[in-house]
């Protein structure tokens, strides 16, 4: 299936972006640096859903910061499928308890690195094909 490729060269730390992509929205997100350090101090032990769902990484890769993001060097980049892991709702961006991603279907909010910490969904927010072509340019798929 086809694959996309997005500039990401106007996204400043704190800012996001959605496309579209196999008719699902996908967000790109370049976070601020407090926003890794916030997910890194997470203990693994408190996550609802330990592993990664990053499909860049192995499946049982645990759901670290670093295995959320894309990956050392590019760890404030985060690229995930907007599509609550409940029910499919499009979760809001910057909102909810840990001011990640805050799904307004049923209450499910995600954290800054986009695992599920409360309310019904039972997975983080999915990772897809994704990878850097250069330093501004996303291919996703
Ligand atoms: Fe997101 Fe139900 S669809 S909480």
């Amino acid at each position: 299936l086809a694959s996309i490729e997005v500039d990401v060269s106007a996204l400043e730390p704190g800012m996001s972006l959605t496309v579209k992509w196999r008719g699902k929205p996908v967000f790109i997100r370049n976070r601020t640096d407090k926003e890794v350090e916030d997910a890194k101090a997470v203990p693994l032990a408190e996550l609802k859903d330990p592993v990664a769902r990053n499909a860049n990484v192995d499946a049982a890769e645990q759901a670290t910061d670093l295995a959320r993001s894309a990956g050392e060097g590019k760890e404030n980049w985060i690229v995930m499928i907007g599509s609550c892991t409940h029910l499919g709702c499009v979760p809001l961006g910057q909102s909810g308890e840990y001011n990640g991603w805050f799904c307004p279907c049923h209450g499910s909010v995600y954290d800054t690195a986009g695992r599920i910490r409360k309310g019904p969904a039972p997975e983080n927010l999915h990772i897809p094909n994704f990878a850097f072509v250069s330093d501004t340019v996303i291919k996703i798929g």
